[in-house]
């Protein structure tokens, strides 16, 4: 049993897994320009927060290498320019553009032309091992809070494939794998596109874990049926009071919990939080093509001419969240003073 990576930095080359194909196709990629790293979190290919944060800051290095100034005014210059063409490859994902100003600032430093070259690679392989670091922590903190908990539901995916390794809503499934602490858990497939059901259900299976694949409009019946004690979801954006921002659907799952009074966990890396936003209301909701609704594949499920509403995510009010898991413990209400105390010197 092994637990799916879906970045490899191998030999100065980034290798993607084609998040698009899973389940049916086992796809590996390389992205050798910044058009192609663009493409590829603009077209879902990468997904997930963190692993858009650190497939980002690869491509802003990999563009930064072929470049071809000369003087390090012109080479900050274009960097500037690539930097701003990657960040407005999607919206939500705060990781996205923590990732790539930290690129930024540190090319500040350099000399010379060829050691931003060499200072924005570093700090791109610095992003990705940080973030396997953090997930494993993120996982041993939510083993702690799940404690006996059997059976625990999840939306999209949160997973390792969504970050470096192991992810974060859904690591504490694969640490518990590996120690022999069984979890069953309920995957929403995640509509629109299917998150859930292609991702989340085949990463489970990858590392072992027992998984059970509900629509979304089946979660409140399966809470009460099945006897569901936890949800846990992962994050795109938490605010500086804890709202968060997840794959749409959160928010219902998070009413549901607080309805059958069961525990509502966000798990999500130090790098998730914008601290420069005091509440969820002024988080920008990603919406997506309408044929994501219309369609299914290449097949109609609408009538031609309907009117769709596509946003990508939701925001949960911090009273929904029983607590948030990070890679430095577990924030507790009063959000707004606690994440300040936990994550107020790194990142405000
Ligand atoms: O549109 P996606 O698939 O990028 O949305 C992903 C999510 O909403 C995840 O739950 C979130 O990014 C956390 S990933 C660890």
């Amino acid at each position: 049993m092994t637990i799916p990576v879906s970045i490899l930095w191998n030999q100065d080359q980034l290798t993607i897994l084609n998040q698009q194909k899973l389940p049916h196709v086992i796809e590996y990629i390389h992205l050798d320009t910044i058009e192609a790293v663009f493409d590829a979190i603009i077209s879902l290919k990468v997904r997930g927060a963190p692993a858009i944060g650190i497939t980002a800051a690869y491509g802003l290095a990999i563009g930064a290498s072929q470049f071809s100034a000369e003087k390090l005014e012109d080479f900050q210059q274009e960097l500037h320019e690539q930097y701003i063409y990657l960040a407005g490859s999607r919206p939500t994902a705060v990781n996205l553009f923590w990732a790539l100003e930290r690129l930024m600032k540190k090319a500040e430093t350099a000399k010379t032309v060829e050691e931003a070259k060499a200072i924005l690679l570093a700090e791109a392989i610095a992003i990705h091992k940080e973030d396997e670091e953090h997930c494993r922590k993120i996982g041993e903190y939510a083993l702690s809070v799940l404690g006996d908990y059997r059976n625990v539901m999840t939306i999209c995916n949160a997973g390792s494939i969504a970050t470096a390794k192991y992810g974060t809503a859904l690591a504490p499934f694969h640490l518990g794998a590996e120690i022999g602490k069984e979890f069953h858990v309920y995957a929403c497939e995640t509509r629109p596109v299917f998150q859930g059901s292609r991702l989340t259900v085949w990463e489970l299976q990858q590392s072992g874990v027992e998984v059970t694949l509900i629509t979304d409009g089946m979660a409140a019946h399966t809470i009460q049926a099945k006897g569901v004690q936890a949800i846990i979801a992962g994050a795109d954006r938490i605010a500086a009071n804890g709202d968060s921002a997840n794959k749409i659907g959160t928010l219902g799952l998070a009413i549901l919990a607080k309805a059958f009074k069961i525990p509502f966990y966000i798990a999500a890396p130090s790098s998730t939080f914008d601290l420069n936003l005091a509440d969820g209301t002024q988080i920008p909701i990603e919406e997506r093509d309408e044929k994501e609704i219309t369609h299914i594949g290449e097949s109609r499920i609408a009538p031609e001419g309907t009117l769709v509403y596509n946003p990508a995510f939701d925001v949960t009010p911090n009273e929904y969240i029983t607590g948030i898991i990070t890679e430095k413990g577990i924030i507790y209400p009063d959000y707004q003073k606690n994440i300040h105390n936990t994550l107020g010197e790194q990142i405000g």
